[in-house]
């Protein structure tokens, strides 16, 4: 299988279902890539993955610098899309110009950034004619929990439902080549999705969308008290305390090394 981009995404709309993940790390992005992951979103959900923090807000550029190289290291099939953290697209746009350019020297194929005010559609128009490709993010935004007042639901009234659609036209008009659809009720990321030329990939949006992103920690039961959309794929956590308590108490007794 050659590798996928962009064109192919789009192209994927009515075809085939997607099912994307994220992953920070070289190890855990070949074996995604091995396993015919056809997007890996380097994720600012390592903020809470993998470095610890209550949301994604903390995520420095620096990290998802790093996090991208790595990935794009040994991937060889699937899109990488490098996810621009908070801050490095909120001060200017040729602050965000400089960052998603940065996410494309490290190894992304594309970059996502959240919302669909007029600041974040300039920005699509202009990453876009740059040649970077850009995948939006409507509905539910992590980097907006302070504004929220927490992670919540989004498109439940008529009016916060007519607002998503309107922000998904909005991104999908200013070149998007895909939008991420984050909880929203399973009718509205279905009405979008019948709404949009571009591939619809949803997370806790029902199962009607182009495509799925699971987050990798959650995908592989990693995370033992995932959302309650998600679907484990494996119970990780277990195998892997199992496997430090073994080696601890293997040591301890003498049996290794033999
Ligand atoms: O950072 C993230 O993990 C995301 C999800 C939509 C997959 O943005």
């Amino acid at each position: 299988m050659k590798k996928w981009n962009v064109a192919a995404i789009r192209a994927s709309k009515g075809v085939e279902k997607l099912g994307c993940c994220t992953a920070y790390d070289a190890c855990f992005a070949r074996l995604a890539d091995e396993a015919g992951v056809p997007i890996i979103l380097v994720g600012d959900s390592m903020g809470m993955t993998v470095l610890g923090y209550e949301t994604t807000l903390p995520v420095m550029m620096e990290q998802t610098l790093s996090a991208v190289a790595a990935v794009s290291r040994s991937v060889k099939e699937a899109l990488v899309v490098g996810d621009l953290p908070f801050g490095s697209y909120q001060c200017g746009e040729d602050d965000a110009m400089k960052n998603a350019v940065a996410c494309l020297k490290a190894g992304a194929d594309a970059v996502k950034l959240e919302g669909a005010s007029d600041r974040v559609i300039s920005l699509i128009k202009r990453m876009t004619e740059a040649g970077i490709p850009v995948l939006a993010h409507v509905g539910m935004m992590p980097q907006c929990v302070n504004a929220y007042g927490g992670f919540k639901r989004q498109g439940k009234t008529r009016e916060e439902a007519q607002a998503v659609i309107r922000d998904a036209r909005r991104v999908a008009e200013a070149g998007a080549f895909a939008v991420t659809l984050e909880c929203v009720p399973a009718e509205l990321a279905a009405h979008i999705t019948a709404d949009l030329k571009i591939p619809t990939i949803g997370i806790g949006a029902g199962g009607v969308c182009d495509a799925q992103w699971l987050v990798m920690h959650d995908l592989l039961g990693l995370n033992e008290n995932p959302p309650k959309f998600v679907k484990k794929y494996a119970e990780l956590a277990g195998i892997v305390r199992n496997a430090f308590r073994a080696y601890v108490a293997e040591v301890k007794s003498g049996a290794f090394p033999g």
